[in-house]
């Protein structure tokens, strides 16, 4: 199998699936150890299969202290054991074929595990042939190169007692930055890469990939001057031409730069995740914990603007969660009364658009928000925002309320399969705990329900499969400014895809009754018509 697996593929196949993102840890146990595996994963193909996804991307399975839930690779050519073998992974690819979907893998290219054979060795001295795959600096102990700050707190600058230099690390002090600009690293993390591809992954997401090219001295973490450099040359010796999905976080992405990144002749990746509509709800100036209302015109001013100004240039991805972000039925819909509802109105809305759909585990079946005890939770992120936030000053509970809207264990608690004792997940005590709503809200209850969220998200997949307007349809989008309502037509040739949603909870007027005329309603959250949109109601039409 191996390469040839997908040579047949037509051309751009990402943009006609969907792409479901598993978090392995919190996905299925077939051990019983408490976390979630490789095994695990391969017993839920068949579930996948039924929900119709084309592929899966897989949050990191490689060999990591787990310090970041394995976004610290200490191998990167082998497997965690916590989540199994190279063996299980090569029938995890293998099996997953069978079943019609791809596997794409989870690369880390900005930095390393500090417990990485190179970081080890860059270490014990300046001479060290792997020293210059790592950002050091000079200094002294009392005064780091410059007072720049890690993207979990703290300074960005480690201080290496022997060494006598300082080590640059954008997130944890455990995941010390790679040198792109040494091109020894860059041929080893193509070599790596190219390892993957001959085991016949169908792509890679890339971790904060706008951050691989950073120049610390000039202050600069994303968008570094050498950014497309390196971008094209990874694609060059690696992916490129294949017919593999590449995607790429970057958080400091911007219309006017992702066409570069997704430009179609392919020079360098498929499309990368964007955020600017995911960073609304926060204050201006300040950071996600800085908890805001979602600003509902300009959020749909700024999709609107991707899907026109993206439109033959380059492609979207779609998302409204994933292992970083909260749960967006509790984020944006309504968790309580009308979780069913909103969350098929939040799919309908995504779904309908230009671009690769992402699901992430658990959002197919309205999966909410956690509130633990500080001391319950398992994240990083969490922690340390925790401790400097109360020594700041901040009360407890203000930073409570952050960590219950924001905080990432949101979206990290087990998947829930059934009823039973910790979810189906495992059947031993899970890493994190499961949320209490399990008995009601799990796989079981909704795989045989035809008005379930899970089945809404199916017949979402299979119209996207069967009409070709959803990948190619020109977006045009209805009543901008109103306060309520988000409504689009997507058009190709005589084939025309109308959505109107609701997206609050009060009855309102619908305004375009004369648009969707002579359409055909082929989707709803509610059963029968109405004249006015019912609270987060959701339609979608085609001709
Ligand atoms: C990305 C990952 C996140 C991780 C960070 C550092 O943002 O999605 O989970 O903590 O990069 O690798």
């Amino acid at each position: 199998m191996g390469k040839e697996l997908f040579k047949e593929m037509k051309k751009d196949w990402y943009k006609n699936t969907v792409i479901y993102q598993i978090y392995p840890r919190s996905y299925r146990d077939s051990n019983g150890d408490g976390y979630g595996d490789i095994k695990g994963i391969i017993e839920k193909l068949d579930y996948l299969e039924y929900l119709g996804i084309g592929a899966i991307w897989l949050s990191p399975v490689f060999k990591s202290p787990q310090k970041d839930n394995g976004y610290d690779i200490s191998d990167y050519k082998d497997i965690e054991p916590m989540f199994g073998s190279l063996a299980d992974m090569e029938e995890l690819i293998n099996e997953a074929d069978r079943h019609g979907i791809k596997i794409i893998m989870d690369l880390v290219l900005n930095h390393s595990s500090d417990k990485h054979k190179w970081f080890l060795e860059a270490i014990k001295s300046k001479d060290n042939p792997y020293h210059d795959y790592y950002v050091f600096r000079d200094g002294d102990k009392d005064h780091a190169p410059n007072d720049m700050r890690a993207v979990f707190g703290g300074s960005a600058w480690e201080w290496v007692e022997g060494l006598n230099q300082y080590y640059f690390h954008q997130f944890t002090t455990a995941q010390p930055d790679l040198n792109w600009d040494n091109p020894k690293l860059r041929q080893e993390l193509y070599d790596m890469i190219n390892f993957w591809i001959d085991k016949g992954v169908g792509g890679f997401r890339l971790d904060v990939i706008d951050q691989i090219a950073k120049e610390p001295d000039n202050f600069i973490t994303s968008n570094g001057p050498k950014l497309h450099k390196y971008l094209r040359e990874l694609n060059q010796k690696t992916f490129g031409g294949k017919n593999l999905v590449t995607v790429g976080e970057a958080w400091s992405a911007n219309i006017d730069n992702a066409p570069i990144y997704s430009n179609p002749d392919g020079s360098e990746l498929s499309m990368v995740f964007q955020f600017e509509h995911i960073c609304l709800d926060q204050q201006e100036g300040k950071d996600k914990w800085d908890l805001a209302p979602l600003p509902f015109v300009k959020f749909k001013k700024i999709l609107n603007k991707w899907q026109t100004e993206l439109y033959g240039k380059g492609w979207n991805s779609l998302f409204w969660d994933n292992h970083d972000l909260p749960r967006i039925v509790s984020r944006w819909g309504n968790d309580g009364k009308y979780r069913v509802e909103s969350a098929k109105m939040l799919a309908t809305i995504l779904h309908g658009m230009q671009g690769t759909p992402y699901i992430y585990q658990g959002e197919e079946i309205g999966m909410t928000n956690i509130k633990l005890n500080i001391d319950e939770y398992d994240d990083v992120e969490i922690k340390n925002m925790y401790k400097e936030r109360i020594a700041a000053g901040y009360s407890k509970e203000e930073v409570m309320n952050s960590i219950y809207a924001k905080g990432r264990d949101n979206a990290r608690t087990p998947m829930q399969w059934d009823d039973s004792e910790n979810s189906g997940f495992s059947i031993s005590k899970p890493w994190l705990k499961v949320n209490e709503n399990y008995k009601e809200i799990n796989v079981k209850n909704q795989i045989n329900d035809p008005d379930s969220i899970l089945n809404y998200y199916k017949r979402l997949i299979t119209l996207r499969k069967e009409n070709q307007v959803f990948a190619d349809g020109k977006f045009m989008m209805y009543l901008e400014d109103d306060d309520n309502i988000f409504a689009y037509e997507r058009i190709l040739d005589n084939h025309r895809l109308v959505v109107i949603c609701n997206f609050y909870g009060e009855m309102i007027e619908n305004p375009l009754t004369d648009i969707t005329e002579n359409l055909k309603m082929v989707l709803s959250n509610y059963e029968k018509d109405d004249d006015r949109l019912r609270p987060y109601e959701a339609r979608m039409y085609m001709i």
